[in-house]
C-alpha cells in the first residue's frame, strides 16, 4: 500500500510541474533575439526600431508574438525541406515556442547573468574589421519624399596602383533604411580609351525618362565580380584561397532599389572591401541566366510579356556544357509579380539536384542562398528554372491597377519583370563536396 502511494506521488508530480521556472529575456529570449533578429533591428540597418535592450522588446511584446508564429519574421522565403541553406535565419520551432511562452507568461526581464559582462548592445559587427577602402558615389543621392520606390543605377570609377585579392566585399550606405536591395557588379576596364569618368555618373530609371538603352553598356563586358545586399545581409566572403581580384581600373555599377519614403533624405551608397595577402588560388566565378543572362531558351531571353489578370508559368533550362563546378551561392530574382521560384538540375543518370525553391515569393525578402557545402554541378547537368507570376488584382503588390500586361526588357525598372538566376560557382576540384562554404571553414 505505501509503495503504491509514493508511485502515485511521484507520477502527479510529473503531470504538475508547478515549480518550472519562467522563461525570461536576459536567460531564454535575448540568445534568440541577438542570433536572429538583431542583425536588421538595430541602429543603422535596414529595420524600422532596434530589438536589442529588454525595454525595446518588451514594449512591443504582443506584437513579436503574432510575428513570429506567422514566421513573418525573420523574414525567410526559401523552403528549407527542399534545400538547407548554410544562411538560414528563420527560427526553429523551439525559438519560436520560447518566445511565445515568454510573452504569455507576461515578457519577464529575468536577472542579468552575473558572469557576463555583456553590454545590451550587439555584438553584430558586419565584417568585424576595419575596412580596406571603401569606394562611394561622387555625389550624395536625393530620395524624394514622395512615397514612391525607385530603383537608381550608380557608376563609381577607380584607378588603384595594383590589383588586390578580395576576401569580402560588403555594402555601404550612410542609411540603410533608404535602401530596399541593391546588386553590384564590378567591371574591369583596361582599355584606356574607355573613359571610366564619363556621364552619366547616375542613371535614375524611375524620375528620369524610360530609358531603353542601356547607358553603362559600353562599362559591362568584362566582370570581376557580381553582388548584392538585402537587409539584414553582411559581406560577402569566401573561406581562405577563394576569392576574387578587385582590378587596377574599372567602375563598379551599384542598382539601388530604394524604399519609398515620405520625407526628402539623402542617401550615398558604396562598398567597403576587405583585401588579404593570401593569394586568391581559385576565383569564384559569376553567371547569370534568364531575362538579363544568357541560357538556351524556353522564353526570350532578354523580352518577355506577363499577361494581365491572369497567373503565368515560365519555364527556362540551360546545360552545363564545360566542366565540373562546384555552386557556393544562388540567388533568383525576380520583381513584384513573381509568385514561386524553383531551381533543381536533372543528371544524365536522372538524379535530381534541389537547388532552391521559394513557393512564397516576396520582392521584399530577397536573399543569396549560401550552401552549407559546395554543391557540384556535374557537366552535362541541365538546370531548371520554374517561375510564376501572379499578374492579377488580388497581388497586393501589382504596381498596376487596375492590371497590365508586364514586360521584361531585361532592365531594372521595377514595374518591368525579371527571371533571372545568379549563381556564384568554382569549377570544381575533388573533395569540394565535403568542404563548407563557411569563412574559415567553421562547421
Ligand atoms: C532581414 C532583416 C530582418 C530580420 C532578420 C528581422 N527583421 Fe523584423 N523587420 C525587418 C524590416 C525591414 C521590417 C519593416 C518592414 C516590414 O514590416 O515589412 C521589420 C518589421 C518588424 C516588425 C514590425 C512588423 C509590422 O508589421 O510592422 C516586428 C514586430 C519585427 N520586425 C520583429 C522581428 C523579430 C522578433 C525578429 C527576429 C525573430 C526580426 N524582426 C528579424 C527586418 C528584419
Amino acid at each position: 500500500m505505501k509503495t503504491f502511494i509514493i508511485l502515485l506521488f511521484g507520477f502527479v508530480s510529473l503531470w504538475f510541474p508547478f515549480d518550472l521556472p519562467a522563461q525570461t529575456f536576459f536567460k531564454d529570449v535575448r540568445p534568440i533575439i541577438q542570433r536572429k533578429c538583431v542583425s536588421c533591428h538595430r541602429d543603422g540597418e535596414a529595420a524600422p526600431f532596434p530589438l536589442v535592450s529588454y525595454d525595446d522588446l518588451a514594449k512591443r511584446a504582443t506584437f513579436i508574438k503574432e510575428v513570429v508564429q506567422s514566421r513573418y519574421m525573420p523574414p525567410w522565403k526559401a523552403d528549407n525541406d527542399y534545400v538547407h541553406f548554410d544562411n538560414d535565419r528563420s527560427l526553429t520551432e523551439k525559438e519560436i515556442q520560447t518566445i511565445v511562452s515568454w510573452v504569455d507568461a507576461g515578457a519577464k526581464e529575468g536577472k542579468r547573468n552575473v558572469r557576463e559582462n555583456q553590454p545590451d548592445a550587439a555584438p553584430f559587427t558586419g565584417y568585424g574589421r576595419a575596412a580596406d577602402m571603401t569606394l562611394v558615389t561622387a555625389d550624395t543621392f536625393l530620395v524624394k519624399g514622395n512615397n514612391r520606390e525607385r530603383f537608381v543605377e550608380f557608376k563609381i570609377p577607380f584607378e588603384l596602383e595594383r590589383s588586390f585579392n578580395v576576401e569580402a566585399i560588403e555594402f555601404y550606405s550612410n542609411n540603410k533604411k533608404l535602401v530596399h536591395h541593391v546588386n553590384y557588379a564590378v567591371q574591369i576596364i583596361e582599355d584606356p580609351a574607355i573613359d571610366i569618368h564619363a556621364a552619366p555618373a547616375i542613371a535614375n530609371h524611375t524620375d528620369g525618362e524610360i530609358r531603353y538603352n542601356d547607358p553603362y553598356k559600353k562599362f559591362k563586358r568584362n566582370m570581376a565580380y557580381y553582388g548584392g545586399w538585402i537587409p539584414g545581409a553582411s559581406a560577402e566572403a569566401y573561406p581562405p584561397k577563394i576569392g576574387w581580384k578587385m582590378p587596377k581600373r574599372g567602375v563598379i555599377l551599384l542598382t539601388v532599389h530604394f524604399s519609398a519614403t515620405p520625407i526628402d533624405e539623402l542617401s550615398v551608397n558604396g562598398v567597403h572591401l576587405f583585401f588579404t595577402d593570401v593569394p586568391v588560388e581559385r576565383e569564384v566565378k559569376v553567371v547569370s541566366f534568364g531575362s538579363g543572362g544568357i541560357g538556351e531558351l524556353d522564353i526570350q531571353p532578354s523580352f518577355f510579356m506577363i499577361p494581365a489578370d491572369k497567373v503565368s508559368h515560365y519555364s527556362l533550362k540551360f546545360k552545363n556544357p564545360g566542366e565540373d563546378l562546384s555552386m557556393l551561392y544562388i540567388w533568383p530574382h525576380m520583381h513584384y509579380i513573381g509568385k514561386s521560384f524553383k531551381v533543381y538540375a536533372t543528371l544524365e543518370n536522372n538524379d535530381t539536384i534541389p537547388l532552391v525553391n521559394i513557393p512564397d515569393w516576396d520582392y521584399r525578402w530577397q536573399e543569396m542562398y549560401r550552401y552549407k557545402k559546395f554543391m557540384k554541378i556535374p557537366k552535362g547537368a541541365v538546370i531548371h528554372m520554374e517561375c510564376a507570376y501572379d499578374n492579377t488584382a488580388a497581388n497586393p503588390f501589382n504596381p498596376f491597377s487596375p492590371p497590365q500586361n508586364i514586360f521584361s526588357y531585361s532592365n531594372m525598372k521595377s514595374d518591368q519583370e525579371m527571371m533571372t538566376l545568379l549563381m556564384i560557382y568554382l569549377p570544381y576540384q575533388p573533395g569540394d563536396e565535403n568542404q563548407h562554404t563557411a569563412i574559415n571553414n567553421e562547421p
